[in-house]
């Protein structure tokens, strides 16, 4: 697995040990944490843009390969579009070339974290299906479809198996309340500090957040049963982030007001998915329900500030 170390990697990571598969882990740590990652699987501190990655995966001989290391911040790649490329295009390539490297009876089929709140760009119609056209609005998601569009062609050209998840809002334990996406780490972390919180846009933006859990079990899903296609991964829902705030402040007791800022560039307006498609073919529907998966992390978030900030939940 790339991206081992970080907020869906880990939790994902966690459940293949659980499952007794046994797991080796590529990260450069550049966002992952060493003690997110569980201490049975084993780690290479890597780039995936390394030229060592080769050796790696050969030596791993891996039944299979999650791909979700990438640099993963909407607004990250609009100030910095050529880091995001290289980082979401060319280590995708790079672990694709390391795949198709290996002897044909033994290559994996890779399941790569693609974003459907980013691809399909300013959604024409909602919920927005597989099929919706794919019109990025920020280089982050050109470098997702970028990565999608690879797999389709190594397919064809190599006959390298896939699977794509176009995940929805993630959010749950471990994700990041300091990075630059992850609203609800970020408003959560704020809330139970104190501190002041920040709404990009007027706050009717809308989007479909669905919780951590809930995703590993596509991501297992679609290892055992996907085909070479895109699966929608989310609640169905959508939820704008004025309301995701008053949620918050009701589980964490806050009562400031939100400061507004003018939208950011890339950001979109509203978004849910249509998930039908992962239900018909995965068997996979989301089971933890907003309210329930906010009091889970807002648990977590506690736990973890009074614990210094790197809280490992069992
Ligand atoms: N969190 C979400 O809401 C969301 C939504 C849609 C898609 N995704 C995708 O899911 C995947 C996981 O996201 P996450 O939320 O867990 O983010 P994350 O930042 O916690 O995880 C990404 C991991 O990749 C590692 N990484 C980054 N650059 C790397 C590089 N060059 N080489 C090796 N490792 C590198 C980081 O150290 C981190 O452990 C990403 O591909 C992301 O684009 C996430």
């Amino acid at each position: 697995m790339t991206g081992g170390a970080g907020f869906i990697g880990s939790h994902l990571v966690d459940r293949l040990v659980e499952r007794g598969s046994s797991v080796t882990v590529v990260d450069s740590l550049a966002s992952g944490k060493r003690e997110y990652l569980n201490p049975a699987a084993r780690l290479y501190q890597l780039d995936v843009r390394s030229a060592d990655l080769k050796r790696v995966v050969a030596e791993a001989r891996p039944a299979l390969v999650f791909h979700l290391a990438a640099q993963m911040s909407v607004a990250v790649s609009a100030r910095a579009p050529m880091l995001d490329a290289d980082i979401n295009i060319n280590g995708t390539l790079n672990l694709l070339e390391a795949v198709r490297t290996l002897p044909d009876t033994t290559r994996p089929r890779v399941v790569f974290a693609s974003s459907g709140g980013a691809v399909y760009g300013e959604p024409q119609s909602l919920p927005v299906s597989e099929q919706h056209v794919s019109r990025p609005a920020s280089p982050y998601g050109a470098s997702k479809c970028a990565g999608e569009v690879y797999l389709g062609t190594y397919r064809a050209v190599y006959g390298l198996e896939y699977s794509i998840m176009r995940l929805a809002n993630v959010y749950g334990p471990r994700q990041d309340p300091h990075g630059e996406a992850g609203v609800v780490a970020i408003f959560g972390k704020a809330m139970i500090a104190g501190e002041p919180i920040r709404i990009f846009g007027d706050g009717t933006d809308e989007r479909d957040y669905v919780y951590v859990s809930d995703v590993v079990d596509a991501f297992l899903a679609a290892g055992e049963r996907g085909g070479p296609t895109a699966y929608n991964i989310g609640s169905g829902k959508g939820t704008s982030t004025g309301d995701m705030a008053r949620l918050l402040a009701r589980l964490t007791g806050y009562r400031k007001d939100p400061t507004m800022a003018p939208a950011r560039a890339g950001d979109i307006r509203k978004i849910r998915l249509d998930v039908s498609k992962a239900g018909r073919e995965l068997g996979w529907s989301p089971k933890v329900g907003l309210e329930e998966g906010l009091a889970r992390t807002v648990e977590y978030l506690r736990a973890s500030q009074a614990s210094g900030g790197t809280f490992r939940p069992a």
